[in-house]
């Protein structure tokens, strides 16, 4: 199935769908309708039984995303502002990094401000040797407003985040690597094949255990909420499905499992 947007790509492709930002003349950049139809394509994904693993890119050589579109933002009232932001978070948050299903950010260029963003949002990060990663809302009178300000420090540690942040300096795929930003890193030639093998690899495990995992994983982050008592019964709720059965029958039985 290849459904159509007007600013993304969307295939699925060995039950992983990959979603692209697909407005390359303008670096990608994040206006209200590709915002949308992000958030669309991903709750579509999620709710489709035939995918497993989502990942997000962008169109072309030069940009995953290069930021929130700024002509859109420039006659923003503070209201709007307000609306725009709180809407960004509960994508970022609810569809992208709650998601139940693996999301991959295969970053191919420019992550700016908002793309940085939305990959942050994303479970794992892949970046290919040419990318630019960076948080240049203050050179605009701004500060991040898609949740930048929270996972950047949760990501890379608060002085790191404040400095980024502060200067609003772009940091390359190696710089981005040792901080713990991404995961990995590898040449643009390289970048979707390297993030499909990973995402095989990720498939080859229990869907309903990355499912629990990333619920669990996410607890720690929520204010008020035990995350050790999220893990107790996300780790129980695995003992009732057909995937904890699989799972242990074949390591008993000496065979690979078989989770699809
Ligand atoms: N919003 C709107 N348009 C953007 C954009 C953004 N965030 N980023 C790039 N574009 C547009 C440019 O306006 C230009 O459009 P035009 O050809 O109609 O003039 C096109 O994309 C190409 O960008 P350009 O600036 O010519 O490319 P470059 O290679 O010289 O520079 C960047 C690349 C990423 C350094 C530069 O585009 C940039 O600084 N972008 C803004 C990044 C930003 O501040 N993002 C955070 C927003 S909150």
């Amino acid at each position: 199935m290849n459904m159509s947007y007007k600013n993304l790509t969307y295939e699925i492709q060995n039950r992983i769908n990959i979603i692209a930002i697909n407005r390359p003349e303008k670096l990608n950049a994040l206006n209200m309708q590709t915002f949308s139809e992000i958030d669309h394509a991903v709750k579509l994904s999620i709710a489709n039984s035939d995918i497993r693993l989502i990942i997000i890119t962008g169109v072309g050589e030069k940009a995953f995303i290069a930021g929130a579109d700024i002509k859109e933002l420039v006659s923003f009232t503070m209201e709007q502002a307000f609306e725009l932001s709180e809407s960004g978070h509960k994508i970022l948050s609810e569809t992208i990094e709650n998601s139940p299903k693996p999301i991959i950010a295969a970053i191919n260029g420019y992550a700016l401000g908002g793309g940085l963003e939305i990959a942050m949002a994303c479970h794992i990060r892949i970046a290919s040797e040419n990318s630019k990663m960076g948080m240049p809302e203050v050179s605009l009178g701004l500060i991040p407003g898609y949740g930048g300000t929270q996972r950047l420090p949760q990501l890379i540690g608060k002085g790191r985040a404040m400095d980024m942040i502060m200067t609003g300096k772009m940091i390359d795929a190696n710089e981005a690597l040792a901080f713990g930003l991404i995961n990995y890193k590898t040449s643009q030639e390289q970048l979707m094949i390297f993030t499909k093998d990973l995402a095989k690899r990720i498939l080859l495990n229990s869907s309903n255990g990355i499912k629990n995992a990333i619920k669990s994983v996410n607890a720690n982050y929520i204010d008020g909420i035990n995350g050790y008592g999220v893990e107790i019964n996300e780790f129980s709720k695995c003992f009732e499905t057909k995937e904890f059965i699989e799972g242990t029958t074949a390591f008993l039985n000496k065979r690979d499992p078989d989770f699809n």
